[in-house]
């Protein structure tokens, strides 16, 4: 399924001009990643930007967190929240401001793929808690990132990744199929690639790299299963489009690791439109919010 490594790389090369992280993200990913930090210095480099400022705020006081009191200042956000889960809101606010703003590429519509991208975090988030996957918040962004390879892709070779969307309506074959065919690589491969550039955590990359073959390695990492599962799954329900027409398959060693039998699923689909609805403040930067 995967490509020869020279290959690749030969393939990527095409794609090397891949946007930068902003400085400020740069550093809070930096700064999560120092055992040392404090909150209070978390809180002097975020404070530098004050739309991040903003809209972190307005994240930790979503319902999606749920948290009684209103928070008001980031120092009391870190505390409440963690440093990973405020590194995971910074990292989510500027990917959408850098990869998803609206736009619409006729097949391909940036808003409904964001709320696939939404939808399969809140659902990775549901799966990994049903696995003990201790760090909920870091499935929640695997989902959430998983498909930023599509958006490089449609920016950097939109003819290219349009016929590859084309190819896999008309031949109904996966996504990532069709760009191996047409454009030498695929959208997992040229994500992870920016989650490296990115320094983002390896769990972080190793999801988005392995989102198609979870099983590879043997038994599948939980939180690779998750991102699977959940982007399968919600292909299934319909929400949100993500390009791809290939059939929705579930690898049988992540649906045994998660025991998604037709129980499960139901229970799931139902959660979701539960935690979809607290997930709402994550869909509003689609609009413009
Ligand atoms: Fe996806």
């Amino acid at each position: 399924m995967a490509l020869p490594n020279g290959e690749l790389q030969k393939a990527l090369t095409r794609f090397k001009d891949l946007p930068t992280l902003p400085d400020v993200v740069a550093r809070v990913m930096q700064i999560v990643s120092n055992p040392l930090t404090t909150a209070e210095d978390l809180n002097q480099v975020i404070s530098l930007d004050q739309a991040l400022t903003f809209k972190v705020l307005r994240l930790a006081n979503s319902a999606y967190y749920g948290f009684p009191k209103e928070i008001t200042h980031i120092t009391q956000a870190v505390m409440i929240l963690g440093f990973n889960t405020i590194r995971n809101l910074a990292l989510s606010v500027s990917v959408h401001k850098m990869l998803f703003a609206d736009r619409d590429k006729g097949l391909f519509n940036y808003r409904d793929f964001w709320k696939h991208c939404v939808a399969v975090g809140v659902c990775a988030r549901i799966l990994s808690r049903r696995i003990g996957y201790k760090n909920e918040e870091n499935a929640f962004t695997a989902g959430l990132l998983h498909d930023i390879g599509k958006s490089l892709l449609e920016r950097m070779d939109h003819a290219g990744f349009m016929g590859a969307i084309e190819a896999s309506q008309q031949r109904q074959i996966p996504l990532w199929q069709a760009e191996q065919e047409l454009l030498g690589v695929d959208h997992a491969a040229v994500g992870g690639r920016l989650a490296e550039i990115w320094n983002l955590p390896s769990d972080l990359r190793g999801a988005i790299e392995l989102q198609h073959r979870p099983g590879e390695d043997g038994v599948p990492d939980p939180l690779v299963a998750a991102v699977h599962a959940a982007n399968q799954l919600c292909r299934e329900l319909g929400l949100g489009t993500d390009g791809d027409f290939g059939p929705t398959l579930i690898d049988p060693a992540v649906e045994k690791l998660l025991r998604l039998d037709a129980a499960a699923r139901t229970e799931i689909a139902a959660e979701m439109d539960l935690r979809l609805k607290e997930a709402e403040e994550f869909l509003k930067f689609s609009r413009g919010a």
